[in-house]
């Protein structure tokens, strides 16, 4: 492998080039990266409909003891559903209520991890036609351990009202649930209930572990919130921005058809936008242009929808005086969010109505925010788009060797004309099981092959970014995770050596001999102390061990060679994954490299991703 580190010879990596694209897919968000416990919390899941879907929601008692039902009786308009428990036993009398009383109670998303010393926060709407003794309480599986709880008594709560405390937690149990009991004859409506654990990510509903696990990647950009999930499959589930901010009692939530859950759309547009701002990495918004899966707007009829995305804008780059900027200013957030990207949808370009919809809303988008670049779904890979766009989109979901052999997609592209946006690459199927060291491979010779077409090549991303292990709609995914744990597969780990590249400079490099290697260099700069270092990396694809000299050219003098070590990602056999008991079986592993220098000979284990710094 010969570099060549001359400045005339090397050119900048984009600053935002490798990011992560997160979708509401395997309950990612709700029971997933949206640290809320209490699933299905205002009763929604059936839609307006009553009686509505209260499941997970499960009744303790028998029909001598409790009748639940829902009504429309909410307090919030665009959420009518609400609770209804009629307690037909009592504390006394012929009708004795069980011991610990009867009611509902709520697992979670597969289960409430809670964990002792920690503290939770509740929040639930309550309304009787008489006096109230109610015990909300965290318990352990199956109920048997109390874990924490506090009585709600009240002697009128005849109209709706908001009750709000903490419960610290006595004991743990990853698999817990939240229990509303009462030993008390009388009817009592409940909405909303919330339990959120105090140790979000800066308070911001974000769980910690899993909000680590994308910040280590260093992500310059964060695609969201979908992916299908953005379309639907059919128009009236799509992902619908206003309907998913303000106060989070008031939200509707809706029904994913795409990916089959309902979600309380906690994670709504406005936590998508702080989520980018906490990560430090770019919002990219992908928003529905009137094309679902299954139905289509007429682009004579798309004017309301093409209003719902400049409002949308407005919410996030609007000022806090302006109609919608003064709404997210009232959320907590009067600075605008720095949108400089937009989605018109998502994998839509041959669908009938997909051109005539995307002029619209691009001339409309330009006139009123100029500054905002936009993606068409069309690929502009091979030809040149015939619309306006600065950047197309670009998806692969292959084989191995596909992927492996598509590190050379771009070398010929158009380099005129918009930049292109993969916004979504993995291997997928029999290579890649639910993440194999195989598909890591391939996928880190692709983006290799990013780097070196990053003149026209603006961003990437992994896809799927998410798996909540008790409901996989898609393999692989990057990181996987369950009430309390996580891990991350081989192709998150990959992304790992990626993570110095954003912003760098992209020096010549060659591979002289064998066909399975690709390799880049570059020269980046540690923010610490604005030290320049160098990185090789080099993918051996092949089944065999390789030797490789590396000879390092015209090295300036500002540039450390490193500390000369070598990570390498590989394993003992190919189709190796990481799982809950074996997280770290296919992780990187750094070690000391005794012979760095401006020629070394270094040995390439079969199917490797090394870095030498
Ligand atoms: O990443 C999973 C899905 O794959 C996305 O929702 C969609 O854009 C693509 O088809």
């Amino acid at each position: 492998l010969l570099v060549n580190a001359s400045t005339s010879l090397s050119r900048k990596i984009p600053d935002n080039l490798f990011g992560v694209f997160f979708e509401e897919i395997n309950h990612a968000g709700a029971g997933g990266l949206w640290a809320e416990l209490v699933s299905n919390r205002g009763f929604e899941a059936g839609g307006p409909n009553t009686p509505s879907n209260i499941a997970p929601w499960a009744i303790l008692g028998d029909e001598s003891s409790v009748i639940i039902s829902t009504d429309r009786s909410s307090l919030f308009d665009r959420n009518k559903i609400a609770l209804r428990m009629e307690v037909l036993c009592d504390y006394e009398g012929a009708n004795k209520c069980p011991l610990g009383g009867v009611g509902i109670y709520n697992p979670g998303y597969w289960g409430m991890n809670i964990e002792q010393g920690k503290t939770y926060q509740v929040i639930l709407y309550v309304r009787s036609l008489g006096s109230i003794n109610v015990s909300v309480s965290l318990n352990g599986a199956n109920g048997l351990q109390t874990l924490a709880s506090h009585n709600i008594v009240a002697n009128d709560v005849s109209e709706w009202t908001k009750v709000e405390f903490k419960l610290d937690a006595m004991g743990s149990d990853r698999n817990a649930r939240l229990q509303l009991t009462t030993s008390r004859k009388g009817l009592i409506w409940f909405d909303q209930v919330s339990v959120m654990p105090s140790d979000t990510y800066k308070g911001h509903g974000f769980r910690k572990d899993l909000f680590s696990m994308v910040q280590d990647l260093r992500p310059g950009f964060l695609r969201f919130p979908g992916g299908c999930f953005v379309e639907g499959d059919w128009l009236r589930n799509a992902f619908r921005w206003k309907e998913t901010i303000g106060p989070w009692e008031e939200r509707p939530g809706h029904f994913g058809d795409v990916w089959l859950y309902w979600t309380d759309d906690g994670m709504g547009h406005f936590e998508f936008l702080q989520l980018a701002e906490d990560l430090g990495a770019l919002p990219i918004w992908v928003f529905n242009n009137g094309i679902s899966h299954h139905d289509q707007v007429n682009t004579s009829d798309i004017e309301p929808f093409i209003q719902e995305i400049l409002d949308g804008l407005e919410f996030a780059k609007g000022d806090a005086n302006s109609t919608w900027g003064s709404v997210r200013a009232k959320m907590g957030h009067p600075e605008p969010f720095d949108v400089r990207y937009v989605a018109i949808g998502n994998e839509d370009c041959g669908k009938e109505n997909y051109k005539g919809n995307y002029l619209k809303f691009y001339s409309a988008i330009k006139d009123a925010y100029p500054d905002v670049n936009m993606i068409s779904n069309c690929d502009g890979s091979s030809s040149q788009l015939d619309h306006p766009a600065q950047l197309y989109d670009y998806h692969i979901y292959d084989t191995a060797n596909t992927v492996f052999s598509q590190s050379r997609k771009f070398d010929h592209s158009p380099r005129v004309g918009p930049k292109a946006f993969v916004s979504e690459y993995a291997v997928w199927r029999e290579d890649a099981g639910t993440g194999s060291l195989l598909a890591a491979v391939a996928e880190a010779a692709f983006l290799i092959g990013l780097e070196r077409n990053s003149d026209l090549v603006e961003f990437a991303s992994y896809a799927p970014l998410f798996v909540n292990k008790n409901d996989r709609r898609w393999n692989p995914d990057a990181i996987v995770f369950d009430s309390s744990e996580v891990y991350g597969t081989p192709s998150y780990w990959m992304q790992h050596f990626f993570r110095e590249s954003n912003g760098a400079t992209l020096l010549s490099s060659t591979v002289q001999s064998s066909s399975s290697l690709v390799a880049s260099a570059i020269s980046w700069q540690r923010s610490l102390d604005r030290k320049t270092f160098l990185r090789v990396k080099v993918v051996n694809f092949g089944s065999s061990m390789t030797n490789l000299t590396i000879s390092i050219k015209e090295l300036e003098k500002s540039i450390e060679v490193g500390g000369s070590s070598k990570t390498v990602l590989t394993s003992s056999s190919v189709m190796d994954e990481n799982s809950f008991s074996n997280p770290n079986k296919v992780v990187p592993v750094k070690s000391l490299l005794d012979n760095a220098g401006e020629d070394m000979n270094v040995t390439l284990l079969p199917h490797s991703v090394t870095a030498f710094d």
